[in-house]
């Protein structure tokens, strides 16, 4: 069989692989997108939550969640000069609820734009719904993007891209002298230069990668409610809270190693609801009218796999993004890229290297 070639192969189609394969486009690199379909794919699933706050646990994380934050605004300008679908993006600062104001000391952080300590009655001003007794803090520079309406930009930004080519599945990888030899589950081949690991939870299952990859499928189930109950986002007791355009309010998320299982239970939808009504009184009546679920690629230290494998170069790695993968969209689109054009991203990417579990 003859094999198809192009410079990068980009193997998974989540929100990484997509914005990846945008990214090494406009770069002027031609692109193979394998786009594999899985039940429980994590990028849609996902509630959009831009939290550095909330999601890092100090250094290295802290840095990368921050810079991968604040790409956000340019991000989403450049993709609606590509795409119509607008992308909401939410920068109205994240209310992290806290139960004593000690806990509000430890959110500290410069970086997050100073955030202060807010009383009880300052909360309910901000959010007139919230029932905060013990206040909290408002991370100001932190917030949200509509991940949904995301996904349907980048679809659109890459259908109209002539360098990017959008095949089925990928089962691995091979060597062939200088190039990588991209499988194909229809039985196809394809020579690239580069090609990108980009599967999420399903990445260990490539086969002929350079080394095993420790990300495990971690469930996250959520909640809708066809109800506006906030504007800001809020983490509060067991539970955080996304303000949708349209009138929605989303509710997440567990963490379940359960597999390959994305299935719903009514334990987490009893409790996620629960939860939120304990500092949303108004959703305590409001059935949710969706409840789904969403597996995250999880490494063993929270923290995503990137860059070229120093075992094999051509393979470069983007996988791992664990509880940031909406957040890291942008930053990881960027670095792939660089590495795919050999170059060096100015982001210091080395406490994320593939090698650092051996
Ligand atoms: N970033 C939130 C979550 O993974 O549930």
């Amino acid at each position: 069989m003859t094999a198809r070639t192009s410079d990068v192969a980009i193997l998974g189609a989540g929100l990484i692989g997509r914005s990846a394969a945008l990214a090494c486009a406009r770069r002027g690199r031609t692109v193979t997108l394998f786009d594999t379909r899985e039940p429980g794919e994590s990028s849609p699933a996902g509630a959009g939550m831009l939290a550095p706050a909330m999601e890092g646990d100090g250094s290295p994380s802290e840095k990368l969640l921050i810079a991968g934050r604040d790409l956000w605004p340019s991000y989403v300008a450049e993709l609606a000069a590509l795409s119509p679908v607008s992308v909401h993006l939410s920068r109205d600062g994240i209310l992290a609820l806290a139960h004593d104001p000690d806990e509000a000391g430890r959110q500290r952080h410069p970086a997050h734009g100073r955030p202060r300590w807010r009383s009880s009655a300052e909360l309910s001003a901000l959010e007139p719904g919230l029932r905060a007794p013990d206040g909290g803090v408002l991370h100001e520079l932190d917030g949200a993007v509509d991940n949904v309406a995301l996904i349907a930009a980048l679809d659109f930004a890459l259908a109209a891209e002539p360098r990017v080519g959008r095949v089925g599945a990928a089962v691995g990888v091979e060597r062939d002298g200088q190039h990588v030899r991209v499988l194909g589950r229809d039985g196809s081949m394809h020579l690239v230069r580069f090609a990108v690991v980009a599967a999420g939870a399903w990445a260990p299952k490539l086969t002929g990668l350079p080394r095993p990859l420790p990300v495990e499928p971690v469930r996250g189930e959520m909640l809708g409610f066809p109800v506006a109950a906030t504007r800001h986002c809020i983490y509060g007791n067991g539970a955080y809270v996304v303000a949708r355009p349209g009138g929605r309010t989303i509710v997440g998320a567990t963490m379940e190693r359960v597999g390959f299982d994305p299935s719903t239970t009514a334990r987490a939808r009893q409790d996620l609801h629960a939860a939120v009504a304990a500092f949303l009184p108004q959703l305590a009546n409001v059935e949710p009218d969706a409840h789904w679920a969403g597996l995250r690629p999880v490494s063993p230290d929270g923290l995503p796999i990137l860059g070229p494998d120093p075992r094999w170069p051509a393979i470069i790695h983007a996988t791992g993004h664990s509880r940031n993968g909406i957040l890291l969209t942008p930053m990881t689109a960027a670095a792939v890229a660089s590495w795919a054009s050999d170059e060096r991203p100015a982001f210091d990417f080395s406490p994320f290297r593939p090698d650092r579990f051996e």
